[in-house]
C-alpha cells in the first residue's frame, strides 16, 4: 500500500514496552450468518427486523460476513501488526435458547478464530456480552429478570471451558450503561423498551451477572478478567447551583453507577436507583477483583440544569468549539486525558490497570477514483487520542492498552450501515475489504 505519512508533523511519543495495541469489533456488528450452525435468535435479530427501528432498514443478517471471512480479516490484523484483537462471542451461538448445554458447532467458530489469531501472533481478547441477548431470555424478562445474571454466569463457564486455555483477556460485559439506557431506558436499541429510570434493575442485574461470571471464569483458572464501560466526562454548561447539581447527577449515572460498585464503593446516589433490587451479599459479588478496567471513550457530554417539568434531572447540550464526526460527536481528545485522570483520582489504589477498549470515529469514507480510501480525519482523531493516553500515562495513570474501534466498517446498531468506523473500508454488496490510509498510519505507529 502506498501511503506516505502526511499528517503527523509532531513525532508520536514512545509507549511503554508491552503496551497492548489492538482493534475491537463485536459479533452482531460483523459476523452475519445469523442462521448458521444452529445459532438462535438474539434481541438484535428481533429488533432489527421490526420496521422503523434501523435508519436504513438494514439488519445484521449478513453484516460483514465475518463468520465466513474471518481468515481474511485475521490476515488484515496480522498486516496491521496488532498485538491483540477484541471480538465478542455471540451468546446465541453458544446457547441458542439462552440456557442448557453448549452447542459445540457455535463454539467451533470461535475455536477456529482463536487458533487463527494465535497462529498470527495476536492475543485473543473475548467479550462475552456485546448486547446480543438470546431472545428466549428477553421473553423471560431480559435483564429486568434477576435470573438472567445466573444464566450469564453459566454461559461464561461454558465458553471458558472451551476457549479458556487460549483466550488471554476476558471481558464480561460491554458498556452496561449504554445497554441499559438505550435498550431499556429510551428504546432506541434492542430490546426497545422505554422504562426511563425504571430500568435500574437492568444495571444491577448486569453487574450481578458480571460478578457471577468473574467467579465462573476464576473457577476455570482465567487470570485476566475485565469489564468494558463507556465513560463520558461531563462538561458543565452554565454556572448556577442547579447546573452543577445536574452535572453531578449525570456524572453519577454515566460514569459512576457501574464503576463505584465494581470497585467496592457500592452504588452512588444516582437518579432512578432502587435499593430494593439489591439483595444482601450482592455488592460483594459485584466487587470481585478484576485485573483490567476497560474504558470505551468517544466524547464528552455537555450538561446543564433541566427546564421546569423535565422528566430528567439534567439536560444534555451540544458542545461548541469542537470538530465533529459523521455521528455529530465532538472530537475531544482532551476529554480522554481528563477522563483517565478522573478515574485515577477518583478510585486511587482501587483502580486496576486501564485498557482503552474502544476509541474511534465515523466518517463518510469512500474509495477515490483509484480505489484508495483516504481518511485523514480518522488519522487526526486517533493521533490526538493516542497522545492523550500518553499524557495520562506520563501523569501516572496506569494505562496498558489501546484498541481502535473498529477493524472494519460494520453494522452500527440503529444507524445500520450508515456509519463507517473502520480502519478497513467494507463495500457491503461485494464484501470487498480495502484498508484505509488510517490502517497504514496505525500499522506504522505500532511498528515503531
Ligand atoms: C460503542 C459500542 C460499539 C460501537 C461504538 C461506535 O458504544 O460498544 O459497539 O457501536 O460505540
Amino acid at each position: 500500500m502506498s501511503w506516505e505519512g502526511e499528517l503527523t508533523t509532531v513525532p508520536l511519543p514512545d509507549f511503554p514496552a508491552g503496551f497492548r495495541w489492538g482493534v475491537s469489533t463485536s459479533a452482531y456488528q460483523i459476523e452475519g450468518a445469523t442462521g448458521a450452525d444452529g445459532r438462535g435468535p438474539s434481541i438484535w435479530d428481533t429488533f432489527a427486523h421490526e420496521p422503523g427501528r434501523i435508519v436504513d432498514g438494514s439488519t445484521g443478517d449478513e453484516a460483514c460476513d465475518h463468520y465466513h471471512r474471518y481468515a481474511e480479516d485475521t490476515a488484515l490484523m496480522a498486516g496491521l501488526g496488532v498485538s491483540a484483537y477484541r471480538f465478542s462471542v455471540a451468546w446465541p451461538r453458544v446457547q441458542p435458547g439462552g440456557a442448557g448445554p453448549a452447542d459445540p458447532d457455535g463454539l467451533d467458530f470461535y475455536d477456529r478464530l482463536v487458533d487463527g489469531l494465535l497462529d498470527a501472533g495476536i492475543d485473543p481478547v473475548a467479550t462475552l456480552y456485546h448486547w446480543d441477548l438470546p431472545q428466549p431470555l428477553e421473553d423471560a424478562g431480559g435483564w429486568l429478570n434477576r435470573d438472567t445474571a445466573a444464566r450469564f454466569a453459566e454461559y461464561a463457564d461454558l465458553t471458558a471451558a472451551r476457549l479458556g486455555d487460549r483466550v488471554k483477556l476476558w471481558i464480561t460485559l460491554n458498556e452496561p450503561f449504554i445497554h441499559m439506557t438505550l435498550g431499556y431506558g429510551i428504546g432506541t436499541h434492542a430490546p426497545g423498551r422505554m422504562l426511563l429510570f425504571d430500568s435500574f434493575p437492568v444495571a444491577h442485574h448486569q453487574l450481578l451477572g458480571h460478578g457471577l461470571a468473574v467467579a465462573a471464569l476464576r473457577a476455570r483458572s482465567i487470570s485476566e478478567v475485565a469489564i468494558a464501560n463507556n465513560y463520558s466526562p461531563v462538561r458543565l454548561v452554565g454556572d448556577t447551583d442547579a447546573d452543577r447539581a445536574a452535572a453531578r447527577a449525570y456524572d453519577a449515572l454515566h460514569n459512576r453507577l457501574f464503576t463505584d460498585p465494581l470497585l467496592g464503593r457500592g452504588y452512588p446516589d444516582a437518579p432512578g436507583l432502587d435499593p430494593a433490587v439489591v439483595r444482601d451479599g450482592d455488592l460483594d459479588v459485584v466487587a470481585a477483583p478484576i485485573d483490567v478496567l476497560g474504558v470505551n471513550y468517544y466524547n464528552p457530554t455537555g450538561i446543564r440544569a433541566p427546564e421546569e417539568g423535565s422528566p430528567l434531572p439534567f439536560e444534555m447540550v451540544p458542545l461548541d468549539g469542537y470538530p465533529r464526526t459523521a455521528f455529530d460527536w465532538p472530537v475531544a481528545p482532551d476529554g480522554l486525558r481528563e477522563l483517565l485522570g478522573q478515574l485515577h483520582d477518583r478510585y486511587g489504589d482501587a483502580l486496576p490497570p486501564i485498557q482503552v477498549t474502544e476509541s474511534g470515529c465515523a466518517y463518510d469514507d469512500a474509495p477515490d477514483a483509484d480505489g484508495r480510501v483516504h481518511d485523514p480525519e480518522r488519522i487526526a482523531y486517533l493521533d490526538g487520542h493516542v497522545r492523550a493516553v500518553h499524557e495520562a500515562i506520563g501523569a501516572g495513570v496506569p494505562v496498558t492498552g489501546y484498541f481502535v474501534w473498529s477493524l472494519l466498517d460494520n453494522w452500527e446498531w440503529a444507524e445500520g450501515f450508515t456509519k463507517r468506523f473502520g480502519l478497513v473500508h467494507v463495500d457491503y454488496p461485494t464484501q470487498r475489504r480495502t484498508p484505509k490510509s488510517s490502517y497504514a498510519w496505525f500499522r506504522d505507529l505500532i511498528r515503531r
